[in-house]
């Protein structure tokens, strides 16, 4: 099908280019990939890097973290920005802890009740560590199923419920973890919100965005 085809060029493109080395991908722990995934929502990758590992260094597991003072968490994040995620990392280790007898919660209310977890974030615990069959919508993602899928300039006007459906349609039935870290790629080194590389793009000849000539944003979709 063209949804097969579209995901085994990606999935040679991601082979090629893909940021494999980046060290939350080196790991299927979700302590390790919820501490990056916190840390990356607000802060971009080469900035999360050294906080990344003296955070790991220094509080290796839920445990550790769930026995930390809070004002150590918070120096330990200070230049990420939003303390409030600091403290809510360090409530979801006690929660961890004290709730689940130290089994991480999979059951997904009770993933989404670990304070700092959200929709995002549960998605990509079970995508990364897991290799669930979900659909990791960040902000890059959207970006490339709004162009490819829909063929819209970007996500900014396309409700919610059309992204995450257009995502779960290109989902594969294995390999969920590689194709939505390709996707993910894609969006950060091609498919860019501003000058899109279409020439160096896998997904280029079955892009619906590419077909309809590369529209702009209406200009009141615009940001300055
Ligand atoms: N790999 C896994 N999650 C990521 C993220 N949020 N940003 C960049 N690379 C990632």
């Amino acid at each position: 099908s063209d949804a097969q085809a579209a995901r085994e060029a990606l999935a040679a493109w991601y082979a090629a280019n893909g940021r494999h080395d980046l060290p939350w991908r080196q790991i299927r722990d979700p302590y390790a990939v919820l501490v990056s995934e916190v840390m990356l929502q607000q802060t971009q990758v080469e900035r999360v890097l050294p906080y990344y590992h003296a955070w790991l260094e220094r509080w290796p597991t839920f445990d550790a973290l769930a026995a930390a003072a809070p004002a150590d968490v918070i120096t330990a994040w200070r230049g990420l920005g939003y303390n409030r995620r600091a403290l809510a990392l360090r409530a979801a280790a006690r929660a961890v802890v004290e709730s689940h007898a130290g089994a991480f919660p999979w059951e997904p209310r009770e993933l989404l009740a670990l304070p700092g977890v959200g929709p995002y974030t549960a998605a990509a615990l079970r995508a990364f560590v897991r290799d669930e069959p979900v659909a990791v919508l960040d902000t890059n993602i959207a970006r490339v199923v709004a162009r490819f899928v829909l063929g819209a300039p970007s996500q900014r006007e396309i409700p919610a419920h059309r992204l995450r459906a257009a995502a779960e349609a290109l989902l594969p039935r294995t390999g969920v973890r590689d194709h939505n870290l390709a996707l993910m790629d894609l969006g950060a080194l091609v498919c860019t919100a501003r000058n899109p590389d279409c020439g160096g793009c896998p997904l280029a000849l079955a892009c619906a965005w590419r077909a309809s000539g590369c529209p702009p944003p209406e200009a009141s979709a615009r940001r300055p």
